[in-house]
């Protein structure tokens, strides 16, 4: 019998549509895994699922923000993402979602046997609190000035600008982003898991594939990073976290006296995995059988995750499959690296990205187009990147100019020579010997997550049979040597229909259109007689610069709105009038500029304000050259305290007008002005 395969993608936040991004870290490459598992083992071995994330502080953030009712935003886009992988074949046996009532129930149960078995810990502490949202804030949604650099938009977890770790407590003068209210410390109670209690055999797990004392798996199979960022965590001393929250969204903690307390969106969402093949199974009429895919030794379970999710399924989720005790442990969680964007990392808040449901309409067409150029730059050991003018030349100097041509070479050849029936003869065995050796490669690409490496295999493949047919010309020959033709023919057949084969799993489209020009089977196993073959299709077209084009517009297009609509921040505290007439603001002109030593950050201006000429130190450098400021007209803050930075005293602050990207610009009088006048 062979072993059962469970494999799992990370479900998506149902609050946005999907990117390449998501695509390429774990729906295709998992994809693509389940698609050699089912032919290598049968259907019935393997099941794949996955469903929306719909809980956690994100989504009834986005809720508030846009006046909703959280479970509107998430039907929303639940719909959106399931169709949008229903249209590009994603291959889920189920795509559930978590605010189901399934899942709440398979969830508290799963919580409930926990606590029973005293897995959590029970601690008071003091939270921030929005008094007018009444809401406890996840660090997050606090912003304020970073002590640190003194820009005004820091989280209360980190500041973006110049990357220091704080704590809300940091920030200074601190705002909820809900409600633009000053948080508030308030008591509050909470779930904790104390991950340190089982950092050891977590290690054992993890450094060596051992379990209660016995192999469970082979780390040598997983990919490197994995374990170095667990284990970076590990010996960092695994802390202890909440696994509750004081939220109105999300599966409600199933004890009494827990009002308004729900599970910690990343203690349920992994768990939607188990409600996930519930569902499936009852949609089997087969209830039970889901036990078969969690509990069974002969299951193995594997799950495809991007890099950011590592340390929720090495070890948290195992730290809870465990301890609730009738749970497999991942064998593996092949783990990908981000990929970015024509030079940018993707953004869905600056809208940087390309939508997996906007391809597919521009490109209805173009699915295994798509799923190849995103395996070809797969980032499996590292960051990878997509760029429009890459996937051009990826479709039209492979797909086209290789497969597509071979293909369609030996169709048309066929057809002209033989009237559409196979000329068959014997099978050159250096032809046989060449496929199994790459059906060999292929295949141990497949089984061990480097499926880059098995689609440039196959590729190979495909560049083999080109250069058999153009090594023999057999359109030279066909006048003066009939015969030898129809074995050259005859060979190249074989070799278009054993990529069919070798292309499955990556262009299962294609791989059909193939099968069907060839008139064969799914799994082939060498022509047994001459039948008729069918007429010729093209399974690729070039990709026009013109099209390239557009698409490079339309994420200019994208980046450019979102810069006239930046991330509306709280506006601060009202002041009186007499406390703004205190302010020294005057016109002035930047006489001299020039970076400071060992800063690249700042450059030190010498500014002429009419009556006075000051030396200002401004962190600029990186959006303006000196030379190209030297003479510009500038306002300026003149009664700021003196200060001294990096060694060079400075008078006062040039002002400047900041975006949501922290691009800055000057602010100045829009006709030449008298220095030092007055801006009130
Ligand atoms: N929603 C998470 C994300 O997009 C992934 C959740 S995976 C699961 O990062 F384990 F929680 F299901
Ligand atoms: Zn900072």
């Amino acid at each position: 019998m062979p072993r059962r395969h469970l494999v799992t993608s990370a479900l998506p936040y149902a609050n946005g549509p999907l990117h390449l991004g998501h695509i390429a870290g774990a729906y295709l490459p998992a994809d693509i895994y389940v698609r050699y598992l089912r032919r290598k083992y049968g259907h019935e071995h393997v099941l794949h699922v996955c469903g929306s994330d719909e809980h956690g502080a994100a989504i009834s953030m986005k809720a508030i923000k846009e006046g909703k009712q959280p479970q509107e935003i998430v039907d929303t886009y639940h719909a959106i993402n399931q169709k949008a992988f229903k249209d590009f074949g994603i291959d889920f046996d189920i795509y559930h979602r978590t605010s189901s009532e399934l899942h709440k129930e398979t969830s508290q149960a799963f919580f409930l046997k926990l606590y029973e078995k005293g897995v959590f810990e029970k601690v008071t502490s003091e939270q921030m609190y929005d008094p007018e949202a009444k809401q406890f804030l996840a660090d997050r949604f606090i912003m304020g000035t970073c002590p640190n650099c003194q820009s005004d938009r820091a989280y209360g977890d980190q500041c973006e600008n110049c990357g220091k770790a704080l704590s809300p407590t940091d920030l200074i003068n601190p705002k909820s982003t809900l409600s633009g209210a000053a948080p508030e410390l308030k008591e509050t109670w909470h779930f904790y898991l104390p991950m340190g209690k089982h950092s050891e055999w977590i290690e054992a797990f993890i450094r060596d594939g051992r379990l209660n004392g016995e192999p469970h798996h082979d780390p040598s199979r997983w990919r490197r990073q994995v374990i170095g960022q667990c284990l970076s965590w590990i010996e960092g001393g695994l802390g202890d976290r909440a696994m509750t929250r004081d939220l109105d969204w999300g599966v409600p903690v199933p004890l009494e006296g827990a009002d308004g307390k729900v599970m910690y969106v990343w203690l349920d969402a992994p768990i939607g995995y188990i409600s996930a093949t519930k569902q499936w199974a009852i949609d089997q009429d087969n209830p039970e059988v889901w036990k078969k895919w969690w509990q069974d030794d002969d299951t193995d379970l594997v799950h495809f995750i991007g890099k950011d999710n590592i340390v929720f399924h090495c070890i948290i989720f195992p730290i809870l499959l465990k301890t609730h005790g009738e749970y497999n442990l991942p064998v593996n969680v092949p783990a990908n690296e981000f990929l970015n964007l024509e030079g940018d990392k993707i953004s869905t808040s600056r809208n940087h990205a390309v939508w997996l449901h906007e391809y597919l309409e521009d490109f209805p067409e173009r699915k295994d187009e798509l799923r190849y150029v995103l395996t070809s730059i797969a980032p499996e050991t590292k960051d990878s990147e997509f760029t429009w003018k890459d996937y051009q030349a990826r479709v039209n100097n492979e797909l086209v100019a290789i497969l597509g041509n071979f293909i369609n070479r030996v169709v048309v050849l066929t057809n002209k020579y033989y009237g559409g029936v196979i000329p068959f003869e014997s099978l050159d065995p250096a032809i046989e010997d060449q496929f199994n050796k790459s059906m060999d490669a292929i295949e141990a690409g497949l089984g061990t997550f480097k499926f880059r490496e098995a689609l440039a295999e196959a590729m190979n493949l495909a560049r083999f049979g080109n250069k058999y047919l153009a090594d023999n010309e057999p359109w030279k020959l066909q006048k003066t040597d009939p015969e030898a033709v129809r074995k050259i023919m005859f060979n190249a057949l074989n070799i278009a229909a054993y990529l069919a084969d070798a292309f499955e799993a990556f262009l299962p489209d294609t791989s059909i259109k193939m099968r069907e020009m060839l008139g064969i089977d799914r799994v082939f196993k060498g022509f047994l007689d001459g039948h008729e073959i069918g007429p010729a299709q093209l399974l690729f077209t070039k990709v026009e610069d013109e099209v390239i084009e557009a698409q490079l517009e339309k994420l200019n297009q994208a980046k450019m709105s979102n810069q006239s609509a930046p991330e509306a921040r709280p506006f601060k505290d009202n002041i009186d009038f007499e406390q703004f007439m205190q302010l020294d603001l005057r016109v002035g002109t930047i006489t001299n500029a020039e970076k400071v030593k060992k800063a690249d950050k700042l450059l030190q201006l010498t500014v002429d304000l009419g009556s006075e000429v000051r030396t200002i130190v401004s962190g600029i450098a990186q959006h303006y050259q000196p030379e190209d400021i030297i003479g510009k007209q500038v306002s300026v803050v003149c009664n700021l305290e003196p200060r001294k930075i990096r060694g060079v005293q400075s008078k006062g602050m040039v002002l400047m007008a900041e975006d949501a990207e922290g691009k800055l610009v000057f602010v100045n009088p829009d006709a030449p002005f008298e220095n030092g006048a007055e801006i009130r």
